[in-house]
């Protein structure tokens, strides 16, 4: 072998070894799809389990490995059904459901509208003989209310408003009983994401807080009025009862309402917004 070809195979090693190494970093990251990190957390195995110290029902923070990948995901198996829950506040709701089911509805029904990129992925996954619901875990610098507590402003204010507002609709829509502050996680770069829809899809035909409706990403706006109960029903046919996909539709149906007479007082341009054009 001549000598210069000698000293080109420990680069070349290097080389490969490095891009192996990026691959497996990207791998493990974003670089994933939507559909590779649902196999990924209905199969891999669970390699070490904590229970998670904020929130309210405490889920497991479990991590998984496929023997390529390691990655951490949440696992809540909550499934309370309660006839009348009396809460410390003193109110008492009817009917009351606390279920991992929703969390899986809830990010199909972000599938559907186009807005999956603000939950995590969520799975059904059975764990230790308990089914739950299984999420990616996300790289979050802080939540809402660590945000709101140390009175930090996100950098570009205009982006913060329009990734909250696709929030606040998707809150209506689904109307979660407990849309609380630690349930907004906040990401390095104020990329916002939205979990834990245990308490939602309530069968209230009205609107939990309609003046949460200020703005609407526009793409979102479409894909709302385009809804059918037949496509929520059947994307959502495990995890959501015949009631509760029709309450959703008549909230969408005020969802809709709503945003069209904001945009005829104020004008479309006031109302309706591209989260993709201006970033
Ligand atoms: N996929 C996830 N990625 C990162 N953190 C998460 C994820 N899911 C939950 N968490 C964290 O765990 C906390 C508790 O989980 P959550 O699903 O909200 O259950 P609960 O509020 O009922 O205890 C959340 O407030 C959040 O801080
Ligand atoms: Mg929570």
């Amino acid at each position: 072998m001549r000598p210069i070809t000698r000293s080109l195979i420990p680069c070349l090693a290097l080389l490969v070894s490095t891009f192996f190494c990026l691959n497996f970093l990207w791998a493990d990251d974003a670089r994933l799809t939507k559909e590779q990190i649902k196999v990924f957390l209905e199969t891999a195995k669970v390699i070490n389990a904590k229970g998670s110290r904020k929130g309210v029902t405490h889920p497991w923070r479990l991590t998984l490995s496929d023997g390529t990948i390691t990655h951490d995901a949440s696992f809540q198996g909550i499934d309370e059904h309660t006839a009348a829950k009396k809460f410390q506040s003193g109110n008492m709701e009817l009917g009351f459901v606390d279920s991992y089911k929703y969390n899986i509805a809830a990010y199909q029904l972000s599938e559907l509208l186009g807005v999956d990129d603000m939950l995590p992925v969520y799975v059904e996954r059975k764990w230790q003989g308990q089914t739950g619901s299984l999420s990616w875990w996300l790289p979050v610098k802080m939540d809402e209310a660590e945000q709101r507590d140390k009175k930090l402003a996100a950098p570009d204010t205009e982006k913060w408003n329009n990734q909250m507002y696709r929030v606040r609709v998707f809150d209506e829509l689904v109307y979660d009983t407990d849309a609380n502050l630690s349930n907004v996680l906040i990401g390095e770069d104020w990329t916002i994401w939205r979990v834990d829809f245990s308490r939602a899809f309530r069968t209230s035909k009205n609107l939990h807080d309609p003046k949460n409706l200020v703005k609407c990403d526009r793409q979102l706006f479409q894909k709302l009025r385009s809804l059918t109960a037949e496509s929520v029903g059947e994307k959502t046919k495990n995890y959501l009862t015949k009631a509760e996909v029709n309450s959703l539709m008549a909230r969408r149906d005020k969802i809709v309402a709503t945003f069209q007479s904001l945009i005829a007082q104020k004008g479309e341009q006031e109302v309706l917004y591209s989260l993709d054009a201006a970033h």
